[in-house]
């Protein structure tokens, strides 16, 4: 049976073998469910002028803004490095306007999901719109 983290890390994994990523090798993958249940994916994006590539949630995260979603109900970041991968900073902030403190970050390699994180956990004490009142 295809469980919902499945159609996430499958998402994730396609979003992956297309990233852009040249200058680190390290491709990315992420994928989110948005609030009608729908999957939106990303990849990275690197540059020539390095610090304007994008992160393969910032993708995901456009890709669910411009298909009309507003929510993230769970996100899923995919990545074959050593150690365990993370949303970076930014993107923890980014995940961070439009989720819920209790919303699951998944990390993920090749192989399978490895992690289960809260935004809460990776972002604590975070600055969000409800912080502008
Ligand atoms: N990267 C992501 O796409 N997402 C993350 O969560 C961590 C880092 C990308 C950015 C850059 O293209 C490459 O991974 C190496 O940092």
């Amino acid at each position: 049976m295809t469980t919902d983290l499945d159609a996430l890390f499958s998402a994730a994994l396609g979003a992956r073998a297309q990233a852009h990523a040249p200058y680190s090798r390290f491709p990315v993958g992420a994928a989110l469910r948005d609030e009608h249940g729908r999957i939106h994916s990303g990849c990275n994006v690197e540059n020539a002028a390095y610090p304007v590539g994008t992160c393969a949630e910032a993708g995901a995260i456009a890709a669910m803004v411009a298909g009309g979603g507003r929510r993230i109900r769970a996100i899923l970041v995919l990545a074959a490095g050593a150690r365990l991968v993370t949303p970076c900073g930014a993107c923890r902030q980014r995940i961070r306007e439009f989720a819920d403190p209790a919303t699951p970050i998944h990390a993920a390699g090749p192989g399978g999901v490895l992690a289960r994180f809260t935004l809460e956990e990776l972002l604590p004490a975070s600055f969000g719109p409800e912080t502008l009142g």
